[in-house]
């Protein structure tokens, strides 16, 4: 495994977005929404089961670039068994990481490994890409059935 973080990065994205982890759609669901990129016409779906205020089960498909796909990867992984309440404080850390707003390195954070995506923030054409996942997250906890990172 790589030291450098840029190289650890790129191994993670390729990694991810070759076998992405909880890929497919929860046949029975609480949540669901549509996120959509509307700069590359990506899309993607998200099934969530929440009981008792904890995502118990959660899954994502659809097309994007290994950006997207590895966010969405590693998003799933990381709150599958979480309050939802934590799940949302990840999503606000998260956009604000990516644009540029949290530093993982000086500010507190719920992030985690996630925070391998800190760097996206200098690629402002792939903020949306990250974010996308959370967005649609967002949604669908909130109930909102379609999203636009627009
Ligand atoms: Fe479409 Fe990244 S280029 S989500």
């Amino acid at each position: 495994m790589a030291t450098d973080p840029r190289e650890l990065y790129q191994q993670v994205i390729i990694e991810h977005n070759k076998k992405p982890r909880n890929f497919g759609k929860l046949d029975t669901h609480t949540h669901h929404a549509d996120g959509h990129n509307p700069l590359c016409g990506d899309q993607l779906q998200l099934t969530l089961n929440v009981v008792d205020g904890l995502i118990e089960d959660i899954k994502f498909e659809g097309h994007g670039c290994a950006i997207d796909v590895a966010s969405a990867s590693l998003m799933t992984g990381a709150v599958k068994g979480k309050p939802v309440a934590e799940a949302e404080t990840m999503a606000d850390q998260f956009r604000s990481m990516v644009r540029g707003d949290l530093d993982p390195a000086t500010d507190a954070h719920l992030l985690g490994k996630l925070t391998l995506f800190k760097g996206v923030k200098d690629l402002p054409s792939r903020v949306k890409c990250a974010v996308l996942p959370w967005a649609t997250l967002h949604s669908a906890l909130k109930g909102e059935a379609t999203v636009s990172t627009e």
